[in-house]
């Protein structure tokens, strides 16, 4: 009988095992139930969270029902042990990790991810207890302090992931809380990064973003090659890391994965990264990486990410690349590249995300080429001088109508911004920082109807709110900031017309005049800054409710 269970779809399965909970007369018939004192150890874990500020109150842990079917919970098939406990992402909320954990000693995989332990310490001992765990995720947690050396007595670890901050590339979190000028939450000074990996040794994953290893920041790459050879993934972005990268990096041949951007790495990108032969992403921005880039890496055959962008004294070229290579990200903003032409990306038929200094692009381009690089859907442009004679050097942009996405920065004009903005009729989303056009956005902007994130920030030109951006009836965000001209004028009431928009920053851009009561309407806002402009009057009766609002008793 059991065999003919195990050929059932498994909803039957779980159904045939929810009755045999509730009687016992089965008994042995199938897998035996929840060892009793995990089932005690789970409740007492459940006790712990206040369930007044969670937003899952964990309902099938129930005493008296079988604990291997409570959600999150699953048990060896044989002895009833309980092996995993993924709790990711519930929403749970406690003022410190229950002790009582440590009693399911079992543990294989453990996962508390984004859930929010007050800002309390990782317990400083019991951990110990969990002597089997081969994946512990206790990232975004809201943890703080320092790492304890418990964690680094986990000799069967395989997957290892403590990052606690987050950083979503040119997306809505950073402009919503500057993550950057946020502490770190977690450090790792006494014990240092080299205590805790050196009993690591099975160690495949490790993800510590976030984590501030600011001392011992130099040995990083000797302590990897030492103790964790057999890494596949490694992620340190934002630890603080500095010094060059030392040659015993080398040792590790199976790594996939290399994520070291945002820190302080100095000296050169190691030739050894081009005997990586699993190599999938590398990614060094925001760095201080400087000299000549192996151009060995360019041909690695599994390379999807390449991202060394924001290494300003970092130099190479672009090679000519072979048809069937599987870059997918390559990103050389604000580095000194040179000799970039884009019939080169031609061949990179997987290339999707493009990013390119505007300074290295030194040919015409080729508009023979231009159709077949609509494989690109974003293109990031730095560095762009749009005064030169040939201002339509980057006209080219305009005819790419595969770009879904348009991050220019960092531009040089002596011209408005140009039309042909309004030609990419797919974009969702269009991002201008540090740009100096004159006069105001043009009007063909309202063509972007599919657009739903539009920012422009630090910029010097008059960033007027035409009627026109009433047509963008798909914006979820909109935010115009700090531009320096400060001749913006009045806020249209078209922009009443964005019945989807979220977030909407209008700040520090001498905005003038009444504001607009048909805001009053926009019933999807939740976060409005109007801040530092010169704008009269209030709101009269929004409709709206609010989660956050800089705007000066704007509200009535
Ligand atoms: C049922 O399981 C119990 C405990 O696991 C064991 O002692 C008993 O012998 C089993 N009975 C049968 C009929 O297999
Ligand atoms: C955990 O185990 C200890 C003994 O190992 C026991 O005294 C304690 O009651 C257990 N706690 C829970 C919640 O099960
Ligand atoms: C850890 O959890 C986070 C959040 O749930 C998830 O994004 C991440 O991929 C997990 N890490 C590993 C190594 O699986
Ligand atoms: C690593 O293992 C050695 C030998 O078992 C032990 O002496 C040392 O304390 C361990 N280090 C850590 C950080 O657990
Ligand atoms: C594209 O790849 C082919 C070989 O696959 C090569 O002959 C050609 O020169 C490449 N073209 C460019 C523009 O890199
Ligand atoms: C841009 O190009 C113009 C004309 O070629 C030149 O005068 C100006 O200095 C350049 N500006 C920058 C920032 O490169
Ligand atoms: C933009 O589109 C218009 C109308 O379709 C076309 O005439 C013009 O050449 C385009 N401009 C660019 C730069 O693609
Ligand atoms: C696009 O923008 C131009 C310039 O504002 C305008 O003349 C044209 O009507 C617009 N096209 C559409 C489809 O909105
Ligand atoms: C808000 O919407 C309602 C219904 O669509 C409309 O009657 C009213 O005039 C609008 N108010 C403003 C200030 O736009």
């Amino acid at each position: 009988m059991a065999r003919a269970t195990y050929l059932l779809p498994l909803f039957v399965v779980l159904i045939h095992l929810r009755s045999l909970a509730s009687s016992t007369s089965y008994g042995n018939l199938t897998a035996p139930s929840c060892h009793p004192d995990h089932a005690a150890a789970l409740l007492q874990l459940k006790q712990s969270f206040l369930f007044d500020y969670s937003t899952n109150t964990l309902p099938s842990w129930e005493a008296a029902t079988d604990c291997c079917l409570w959600e999150g919970v699953g048990c060896d098939s044989v002895s009833g042990q309980v092996t995993v406990l993924d709790l990711s992402g519930r929403g749970l909320y406690s003022y410190s990790l229950d002790r009582a954990l440590f009693n399911l000693t079992s543990l294989q995989r453990l996962d508390l991810s984004k859930n929010d332990f007050g800002g309390s310490c990782i317990p400083a001992a019991g951990f110990e207890r969990l002597s089997v765990l081969t994946h512990l995720n206790l990232s975004y947690s809201g943890f703080y302090g320092q790492i304890p050396i418990v964690i680094g007595k986990l000799s069967s670890l395989i997957s290892l992931d403590i990052s606690s901050i987050h950083y979503i590339d040119g997306g809505e979190i950073d402009t919503l809380y500057n993550v950057f000028d946020s502490y770190s939450l977690l450090v790792l000074q006494e014990p240092s990064f080299e205590t805790l990996v050196s009993n690591l040794t099975n160690l495949r994953e490790l993800y510590l973003d976030g984590v501030d290893i600011a001392s011992g920041g130099e040995d990083w790459a000797r302590t990897l090659g030492k103790y964790v050879p057999h890494l596949q993934v490694l992620s340190m972005a934002y630890c603080r890391l500095v010094g060059p990268i030392h040659y015993s990096m080398s040792l590790l041949r199976s790594i996939e994965v290399i994520n070291l951007k945002l820190n302080g790495i100095s000296g050169v990108v190691p030739e050894f990264f081009a005997d990586f032969l699993n190599l999938r992403v590398l990614q060094l921005s925001f760095n201080n990486l400087r000299g000549s880039f192996p151009p060995k890496i360019f041909q690695l055959k599994n390379l999807g990410v390449l991202d060394v962008s924001n290494n300003e004294q970092l130099s190479g070229n672009v090679p000519k690349f072979l048809y069937g290579s599987s870059l997918e990200t390559l990103n050389l903003q604000d580095t000194l590249f040179s000799g970039v032409t884009l019939s080169y990306f031609v061949n990179l038929t997987s290339l999707t995300d493009l990013g390119i200094d505007g300074r290295s692009i030194f040919t015409e381009p080729p508009y023979f080429f231009i159709n077949k690089l609509n494989h690109i859907s974003t293109l990031r442009l730095s560095s762009i001088n749009f005064s030169w004679e040939v201002g339509s050097k980057f006209s080219w942009i305009g005819d790419l109508q595969s770009l879904t996405t348009l991050k220019l920065s960092d531009c040089y004009s002596t011209k408005t911004m140009p039309s042909w903005i309004g030609n990419l009729t797919n974009l969702r989303s269009l991002d201008i920082r540090y740009c100096d056009f004159i006069g105001p956005i043009p009007h063909s902007i309202g063509n972007l109807t599919t657009l739903e994130y539009l920012a422009i920030s630090d910029c010097a030109f008059s960033v007027q709110l035409l009627s026109s951006v009433g047509n963008l009836r798909n914006l979820r965000f909109l935010q115009i900031s700090y531009d320096y001209h400060g001749l913006s004028g009045p806020i249209t009431p078209a922009i009443g017309h964005l019945n989807k928009l979220a977030v909407l920053i209008l700040r520090d851009c001498s905005f003038s005049g009444r504001i607009p009561n048909t805001i009053a309407n926009m019933t999807k806002l939740i976060f409005l800054d109007l801040s530092q402009n010169d704008l009269v009057g209030k709101i009269q009766n929004p409709t709206i409710t609010l989660y956050l609002i800089i705007c000066e008793l704007c509200i009535k």
